[in-house]
Order: structure tokens, then C-alpha cells, then sequence
């Protein structure tokens, strides 16, 4: 495959020296940018749009046709995984995600099977290859998947939630069905990524969005267990370079030395996590992604880059950091504060690399 004109992502995740701190946004494909709306509507609705390689491929590039970012991320969703296990997802107008089927009780959870990727995601592969060879070498491409738990609350809760209380009923009640379901997932998970990594991404990232909703111990036995099974099951190495491995819990700041030791070799971070704590604490061992509200996109630019310097500040000098979003982009930014928040990290950056 083509040689990678900038891998200063990649460099950052391995914590070797780059000449500016890396930047790409989480979910920086999406419905605040006009052209992603046109696709989207070109493709009828969101999951055609994720399974018609050549528009999954046009919104995945979108971004940086217009931002000078430095990582693609493969356009796709988390729930793709339920999807090929039978679950039915739709998207109800205004509403999120919704599945026709839920699992809910031991049988449910004994029928429920695991992703075979290349039959059941052959999209998501195609998708994969398909964006590789558009990006040419021009940044490296990221894959992902859920979190085992983070699944599991859609699939138990048939949706969305507030509070989970279909999936933390079943935690708590029948802990062993709950485990079950979080060892298939697993499975399910690990598979998912490693098809993916031979097809083409050049790090992976799990996104456990909800495992900051779970007690202390709760997120140690049901959900960094599992992602710690996934890491141990990646490929690691892929057509002569590492292949990185990112951990994003939303809400995980009180864990970040037990999620340093899965062997993940990154962790993203949400904005309510000190960057200059997260580093003095775990940055011998991992490199650190993150992390901007991002709200502060609803700010004017002046205030955007002064809330860049400050976090470029509190990680300081020297690599492994990679600069993002705490979370995603909101539907409501500005893509004219994006492009602001993105030149900000590019020109402020690079006296922290001297
Ligand atoms: O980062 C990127 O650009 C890649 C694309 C991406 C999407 N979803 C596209 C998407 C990624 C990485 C995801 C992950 C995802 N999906 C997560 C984990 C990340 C996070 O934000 O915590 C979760 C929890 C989901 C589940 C999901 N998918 C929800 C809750 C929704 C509805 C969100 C909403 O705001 O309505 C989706 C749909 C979805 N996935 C959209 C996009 C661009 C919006 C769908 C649309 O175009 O209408």
C-alpha cells in the first residue's frame, strides 16, 4: 500500500517525536457539516450511507478537505455490531437509535450469536479498503468499535437511555447473563476490529461511551475486563508498523491507571479529566488523547484558541499527546469554529515539539 505522507498521529500514539501535536475530532464526519447533510440525503438514510462504501468514503474525507487534521476515522457507527446479530436497528427522526429486537433474559443472551465480519460487515471492510486507497497516503485511518459494556446498554435498553435500567437490572440481577453477554461481545468486538486492521486501518480506537455510568467496581468486572480481553486479542502489528490501540471511556477519570494497564498504548480523555493530571499520573506508560469541551466550539475562535493554549499548556512539552475533542462534535457547531479550533492546535503547537 501507498507510504504514508504524514503519520505524525501515529508517531504521537507510539510516543515518538513529532514536530507538532496531531489533531482529528471525534465524530468530525457529521451532520454539522453541510456537505456530510447532502450525502446523507443522496444515500436516503444514516445506515445506507454507512453501507454504500463510496459515500461512507466521501463523508469520511469530507473533514479534511476542509481541516488541516492529521487522521481519518472510517465512517461508520458502534451499532453496526448489533445490527448483524439480528438486533433490527433504525433511527427514529429526533429520536437516536432503536433496535425492533432486545435482549433481556438468559435465553435471549444463549441465542445471540457472534459476528462473523467478512459475511455479516462486508460493508464495513469495503468501506475500509475503499477509503484507504482514496486517502493515498495522505493521513492514516482509524477503525473502531463500541465498548463490550457500551453495547450491551443499547442492546439490553432497545435504544438509548437515561439511566439504564433494563441493562443495570441485569447487572445486578442476573450478573452471570450479564457476563455472557459481555464475553460474546467480546468475541463479537475483537474480531470486528482485527477484520478491520487487515483491511486497511492503521490504529483502532474502542469507544466505551457509558462506562463512566457504572459504580467503581461495576466499571472494573463489566466493562474494562472486557476491553482489556479485546486488547490482548488485537493485532498489533500489520504490514510492518504497529497498529495502535486507543481507549475512550466517557468519564473515566478516576480509572486512568487501571485502563493504563490493559496495554492499551493510548487513552482518550473527556473534558472533566486535568490533562496535567492524566500526564504526571500515566503518561510514562500510554499516550493521551483529548480534550476539549465541545462546547467551546460555541465560543468565538479568540476563546477557542486561548482554550487550545491551555490545554497544549497543561500537557506540555514533548510528545504522546494527540489533541481532540473530549467527545464528539455537536451537531450545532460552526464548521467555521472547527476550522478555527484545528488551525489553533496547528500554529500553537509546535514550540511544545522544540
Ligand atoms: O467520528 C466519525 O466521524 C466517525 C463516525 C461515527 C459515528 N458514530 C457516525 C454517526 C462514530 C465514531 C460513531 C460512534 C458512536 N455511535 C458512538 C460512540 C461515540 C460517542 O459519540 O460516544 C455511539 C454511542 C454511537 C451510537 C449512535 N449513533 C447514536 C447515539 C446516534 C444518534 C446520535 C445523534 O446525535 O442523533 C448515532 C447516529 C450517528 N452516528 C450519526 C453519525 C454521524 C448521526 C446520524 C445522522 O446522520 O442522522
Amino acid at each position: 500500500m501507498s507510504e504514508l505522507k504524514n503519520d505524525r498521529f501515529l508517531r504521537a500514539l507510539m510516543r515518538q517525536p513529532v514536530d507538532r501535536t496531531p489533531i482529528w475530532m471525534m465524530r468530525q464526519a457529521g451532520r454539522y457539516l453541510p456537505e456530510y447533510r447532502a450525502s446523507r440525503s443522496q444515500a436516503g438514510d444514516f445506515m445506507s450511507l454507512c453501507k454504500n462504501a463510496d459515500l461512507a468514503c466521501e463523508v469520511t474525507i469530507q473533514p479534511l478537505d476542509r481541516f488541516p487534521l492529521d487522521a481519518a476515522i472510517l465512517f461508520s457507527d458502534i451499532l453496526t455490531i448489533p445490527d448483524a446479530l439480528g438486533l433490527g436497528l433504525y433511527f427514529e427522526t429526533g429520536e437516536g437509535p432503536r433496535f425492533k429486537k432486545t435482549i433481556r433474559t438468559e435465553q435471549d443472551v444463549a441465542n445471540l450469536g457472534i459476528v462473523n465480519t467478512e459475511t455479516d460487515l462486508d460493508y464495513v471492510l469495503k468501506a475500509v479498503s475503499t477509503i484507504r486507497h482514496e486517502l493515498n497516503g495522505r493521513v492514516p485511518l482509524i477503525g473502531f468499535s463500541g465498548s463490550p459494556w457500551t453495547l450491551a446498554t443499547y442492546m439490553v435498553e432497545g435504544g438509548s437511555s437515561k439511566d439504564f435500567r433494563h441493562a443495570k437490572a441485569m447487572l445486578y440481577g442476573q450478573p452471570d447473563v450479564m457476563h455472557e453477554l459481555l464475553h460474546k461481545l467480546a468475541l463479537s468486538v475483537t474480531d470486528y476490529l482485527n477484520k478491520q486492521i487487515l483491511a486497511g486501518a492503521q490504529a483502532v480506537q474502542i469507544f466505551d461511551t457509558w462506562g463512566g455510568a457504572l459504580a467503581h467496581n461495576a466499571y472494573l468486572e463489566f466493562s474494562l475486563k472486557y476491553m482489556k480481553q479485546i486488547v490482548d486479542g488485537l493485532i498489533r502489528d500489520h504490514d510492518g508498523r504497529r497498529v495502535p490501540v486507543i481507549l475512550f471511556t466517557k468519564g473515566a477519570g478516576q480509572w486512568l491507571e487501571a485502563m493504563a494497564d490493559t496495554g492499551a498504548d493510548a487513552l482518550g480523555l473527556d473534558w472533566t479529566t486535568d490533562i496535567a493530571d492524566a500526564r504526571r499520573r500515566i503518561g510514562d506508560k500510554v499516550a493521551l488523547q483529548g480534550n476539549m469541551d465541545p462546547s467551546v466550539l460555541y465560543a468565538s475562535p479568540a476563546n477557542i484558541r486561548a482554550e487550545v493554549k491551555r490545554i497544549l499548556d497543561g500537557y506540555g512539552q514533548g510528545t504522546g499527546h494527540i489533541f481532540n475533542l473530549g467527545h464528539g462534535i455537536h451537531q450545532f457547531a460552526d464548521p467555521a469554529h472547527a476550522k478555527a479550533f484545528v488551525e489553533a492546535v496547528v500554529e500553537l503547537s509546535p514550540e511544545y515539539h522544540r
